[in-house]
């Protein structure tokens, strides 16, 4: 996986640089702070996400070394390793796609040397192996690579919406991430910038997932976790940066380990429904890490909970690591059809934290009847986690048929719940009752 070692270089390098500016500028780390009021005007773009989508994207693997040949073998391995089976569909192109000038007429190119047919060719390649296509760009005069000048050229959409919103509906894209990339973040030129996509994407006629993260480069509170963007986005991110990483401790302003990122989000699952999921980034399940720096990579525990709590909380499932070097474990994990069904379940309904419980069992209504409770442990040790059937929010019943999603044992309970939980794990059950007895 040298292309996840390479990325994982430069995330580190971001780390520091961020936290670096946050010293700085004395950025508080406070915790995000709520507001009611939901922006924007019913669903962003009609039609597309009822359920959370799935996919895969270039970021975390490869950063900005990409080409024609990452994507096609990306949707290659999609096909052959069963996760197009599994639900993962949208194969999204991120940041450093494209030429740095624009062409004549202001119109959007590919990188000649990287994607040579264009992009409209990935995307036809795309298609035919039954995938949609994802493409990235941002509201300002550059994108994020290009204002920390990783990439060259200024090449934002900024001005060019509908021009940029055609270019992309022409070459068959089914899904824009549309990331900010700005230091200030006002709240009216945030709502105004991402306005104009949403409603350029809308004019196209073509049902484009419409994919926004307000907190990149953002030198404050990420308002991603403060506003409920649900009006304006298909799906927005809550948070800076997920790492491989379990905490990175330094912050919201700053890249996130996914324990952070799980606890800035979980309270926000109010705002999940069809056309309209809260987004805790992408997923690090397979994606390597550097040994003995801020971002280690995750435990076999760590992808877990990751994978569960993206899966209870109704997140878009993203994957990210190195399609070609997809190791079984990895495989196993992003495809566990029980798993996926809980992220994708019709009804989705908030998380919930069950009470008195430290905020370690989390718990999940589901379309059936049934629910998932979520046992997460948070300890470098492992530690015994209790609950049970009622405190669960499960109607009264004689007994309770409870299978563990990771491993399918079935058991049965007149109300206990509880498990002995590995360090930085969670144990996912999903629990039915069973009214014959
Ligand atoms: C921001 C986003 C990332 C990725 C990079 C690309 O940091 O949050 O997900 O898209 O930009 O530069």
């Amino acid at each position: 996986m040298s292309g996840g070692r390479t990325a994982s270089g430069a995330l580190i390098a971001v780390v520091t640089a961020v936290l670096t500016v946050v010293l700085l500028l004395g950025v508080t780390a406070a915790a995000p702070i709520r507001t009611s009021g939901r922006l924007g005007d019913g669903v962003a773009i009609a039609g597309v996400a009822l359920t959370p989508p799935m996919g895969w994207n270039t970021w975390n693997s490869y950063g900005c070394d990409i080409s024609a040949r990452v994507v096609q073998q990306a949707a290659d391995a999609l096909v052959s390793s069963g996760m197009r089976d599994a639900g993962y569909r949208y194969v999204i192109v991120d940041d450093c796609w494209f030429e740095p000038a624009r062409g004549p007429g202001g119109v959007l190119r590919a990188d000649p040397a990287r994607f040579p047919q264009g992009m409209r060719a990935v995307a036809d390649y795309v298609h035919a192996r039954g995938l949609k296509f994802g493409i990235y760009e941002s509201p300002n005069d550059r994108t994020c690579a290009q204002l920390g000048g990783a990439y060259p050229g200024r090449t934002g959409s900024a001005g060019h919406e509908a021009l940029d919103a055609r270019t992309f509906a022409d070459w068959g894209v089914d899904y824009l991430k549309y990331d900010w990339c700005a230091p200030e973040s006002d709240l009216d030129r945030q709502l105004s910038a991402f306005t104009r996509m949403r409603d350029a994407l809308r004019d196209t006629g073509r049902p484009i997932v419409y994919s926004i993260n307000a907190n990149s480069d953002v030198l404050a509170v990420p308002p991603g976790a403060i506003y409920d963007w649900s009006g304006i986005a298909t799906m927005w991110r809550t948070t800076n940066d997920v790492t491989p990483a379990w905490a990175i401790g330094l912050g919201v302003a700053t890249s996130q380990g996914i324990r952070e990122i799980l606890d800035t989000t979980a309270p926000l699952t109010d705002r999940a429904g069809p056309g309209h999921w809260p987004d805790p980034d992408m997923l690090e399940v397979g994606v390597a890490g550097v040994p003995g720096t801020l971002t280690p990579g995750l435990t076999a525990a760590e992808q877990r909970t990751q994978f569960g709590m993206w899966a209870l909380l109704a997140a878009p499932l993203i994957a990210g690591n190195a399609l070609p070097y997809l190791d079984s474990a990895t495989r196993a994990l992003l495809t566990n059809p029980e798993v996926i069904a809980v992220d994708q379940d019709s009804l989705a309904a908030p998380a919930t934290a069950v009470p008195d419980t430290g905020g370690k069992v989390l718990r999940r209504t589901m379309s059936d009847g049934s629910a998932v409770v979520a046992l997460t442990n948070r300890d470098r040790a492992a530690t015994r986690i209790d609950t049970s059937a009622a405190a669960a929010g499960l109607p009264a019943a004689p007994r309770y048929e409870v299978r563990d999603l990771w491993t399918g044992a079935a058991s049965v309970t007149d109300g206990p719940l509880g498990a002995t939980v590995a360090a930085h794990d969670t144990v996912l059950l999903r629990i039915r009752p069973d009214t014959s007895a």
